[in-house]
């Protein structure tokens, strides 16, 4: 999510000192040092050590395409020798036979209709093939909404058709695609073809179910959610389902003059973004203080199965998650790694109890592994000055995790995974985003996409995962678990730091090797080892200050082993681009264009829709629509080869 600077939440006010504290203040003086060579000097060692042990030379994934200069204009460019098709923008009808209504152009669809159209703002998408390479299934995420294109009128005057418009806008959505003729489209209608909104029942498995904390007048059992909200990132797993993180889901509670201290740690506010409490007591928390603890989940869901309930994956943690990515220990058990996005929040694993189930008996795959992610054990990373870490288990009993400390039991500890993870003294990171881990030798690599509060008056310093102060730019760290994916000790280093070399501010430089981005925050390996990244700077910052030699939003291919980094895409004005998924052959390589247009507040003017960007339509009196590309070489080839 792209999210203006001083609204970012950051709650963390836990004393929680760490190793950190020794070291800061050599590392500020070598910072202030200012040289980039000193820079360098923290990062040489690290880097040189997996550089070592990598991949070398031959046998490495090969970058045949000719880098493209930054992005500048309201277009979206990619290599010659390729091709991008927007596919899929919001407010397309998603596909259910009988119920598709065409998108209005002027905003003026029904809540109604937006339940059965594709979502706003685009985020993290995975392709499930129904036939291969040339049809399938995309889910997809649908972050947040722009209330000032989404109503005509926009955001004045809200009331409960708008809410419900905009809830029915957020949510995940399934669809059917088909590549013909050399191109990818939509097929509709598809039996498989689903909207996910505020209204869709989700399950609630793992050690909250149930759980005091979790009951509500409209739930009395604890069992059941409406809806899933602020859905970020997005991985698949190897049984064959959808993993989605709630990210911000903090912003639509209003909690009154008086939030709890549990509130808070949480991020809440006084009043919600979206005014949703005004129109729905579920996000009242003075009405439903309850309601806020069936969010922060990272939710899973069956695409396949189009009458299946997806269900809120408690045993991994609450968080402002942006996503969850699965590793599979030599034994079989799945290590789901996630982050969550927010100054000075952490990273997770979870390690579940059983091995991965093969299908049969009458069940597919993600049927005989429907219960796998509510057993197991979790942590939270502590990175420490030495380039080891350490998992820390997030374990009621363990440690000081006890009910004298205010953890009732396991149900507890995960409700309140940031409390807990305070008092374990876990690292409080620059802001994680998305995790990927490398195929070719489980290596796990994750976006902090940038801090600018590090090191500011009464905020933590700098230490070695997180290295600058007034960190604008980002980095990109590593790690290696010891073993295997479920050792709890680890060594790691940092791949990168963004930034620009012609920036007079030291920690704004950087230090990559190619063409260069700042705020890096989708990640993925594809099937041959090229590590692609995709950045999210905000419409605040863009091509001016430390931005100005950076341009639009963009993708990169990155060489793991060497660090060498070209620019493969760059998006229309004010778009982020995120979501990452590739056809099993390689061959179709499918993104999310989010909020092109956006603008310095994040709401768009309903009388000037169109200011910043009219993307992808160009229509006269149009409105900017997230969407979907779908991305292929016009040989046929594999993408970045
Ligand atoms: Fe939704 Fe962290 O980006
Ligand atoms: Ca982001
Ligand atoms: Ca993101």
């Amino acid at each position: 999510m792209a999210k203006d600077f001083d609204t970012m939440e950051d709650s963390n006010r836990s004393s929680n000192p760490s190793i950190h504290d020794v070291i800061n203040a050599a590392r500020r003086t070598l910072l202030k040092g200012g040289a980039a060579a000193s820079l360098a000097a923290v990062m040489a060692p690290l880097g040189a050590s997996l550089t070592a042990c990598a991949a070398t030379g031959a046998g490495r994934p090969k970058m045949g395409f000719k880098g493209l200069p930054i992005g500048m204009g309201d277009k979206l460019v990619v290599p010659e020798g390729y091709v991008a098709t927007p596919i899929a923008p919001w407010g397309e009808p998603i596909g259910i036979a009988g119920n598709m209504p065409a998108f209005k152009i002027d905003a003026s669809n029904s809540a109604a209709d937006q339940a059965v159209q594709l979502g706003m703002h685009h985020d993290g998408l995975q392709y499930f093939p129904l036939d291969g390479s040339r049809r399938g299934l995309i889910a997809l995420n649908h972050e947040y909404t722009d209330d000032g294109l989404l109503h005509v009128g926009g955001f004045a005057n809200m009331d409960a058709e708008k809410v419900k418009k905009s809830q029915n806008a957020h949510g995940l959505s399934v669809y059917e695609v088909e590549l013909k003729d050399g191109g990818w489209a939509m097929v509709r209608p598809s039996r498989f073809a689903r909207r996910f909104t505020m209204d869709t029942p989700f399950a609630i498995g793992g050690p909250a179910a149930g759980h005091a904390l979790m009951r509500t007048a409209a739930d009395p059992a604890g069992r059941s959610v409406l809806g899933t909200l602020n859905n970020c990132a997005s991985s698949q797993t190897p049984w064959g389902t959808y993993l989605s993180g709630e990210e911000n889901w903090a912003f639509y509670f209003g909690a009154g003059d008086a939030p709890t201290p549990h509130q808070r740690r949480w991020g809440a506010r006084k009043d919600g973004s979206y005014q949703w409490e005004k129109f729905d007591p579920r996000f009242d928390l003075r009405q439903n203080p309850n309601e806020f603890n069936r969010f922060g989940w990272v939710v899973e869901v069956d695409p396949m199965d189009p009458t299946s309930t997806p269900v809120k994956r408690t045993a991994l943690g609450r968080a402002a998650h942006e996503g969850a990515w699965v590793g599979v220990t030599r034994d079989g058990r799945a290590v789901v790694y996630s982050g969550e996005d927010a100054r000075f929040e952490y990273i997770y694993k979870f390690v579940s109890r059983d091995k991965i189930r093969e299908a049969g008996g009458g069940l597919t795959k993600a049927q005989a592994n429907k219960d796998l992610l509510d057993h197991g054990t979790l942590f939270v990373a502590r990175f420490d000055a030495d380039g080891t870490g350490r998992w820390l288990p997030l374990v009621h009993g363990q440690g000081p995790l006890t009910a004298t400390n205010g953890f009732a039991d396991q149900g507890e500890v995960v409700i309140k995974a940031r409390q807990a993870s305070d008092v374990l003294g876990a690292t409080k990171m620059d802001r994680p985003e998305w995790l990927a881990i490398d195929p070719t030798n489980g290596w796990v690599y994750c976006t902090l996409t940038n801090n600018t509060a590090r090191g500011q008056a009464n905020q933590p310093g700098v230490d070695a995962a997180n290295p600058r102060a007034n960190n604008t730019m980002g980095q990109i760290i590593r790690w290696k678990d010891q073993g295997d994916f479920d050792g709890v000790g680890f060594q790691w280093n940092l791949l990168v730091l963004a930034g620009d070399p012609a920036n007079e501010r030291p920690e704004a430089k950087g230090n990559i090797k190619g063409d260069i981005y700042g705020c890096p925050d989708g990640l993925a390996f594809d099937q041959r080892g090229l590590l692609w990244i995709q950045t999210d700077a905000h419409a605040t910052q863009m091509y001016k200050g430390e931005f100005k030699g950076i341009g639009n939003n963009q993708m990169l291919a990155c060489d793991p082993a060497t660090g060498e980094t070209r620019r493969f895409l760059t998006g229309p004005t004010n778009c982020e681009i995120t979501g990452v998924t590739f056809t099993p052959d390689g061959t179709t390589l499918f993104i999310s264009v989010q909020h092109p247009g956006e603008t310095p507040s994040d709401r768009s003017d309903p009388k000037e829709p169109a200011k910043y960007s009219n993307w992808p339509d160009y229509t006269l009196g149009g409105r900017p629509r997230s969407s979907n590309v779908a991305i292929r070489k016009k040989d046929g080839g594999v993408i970045g080869s």
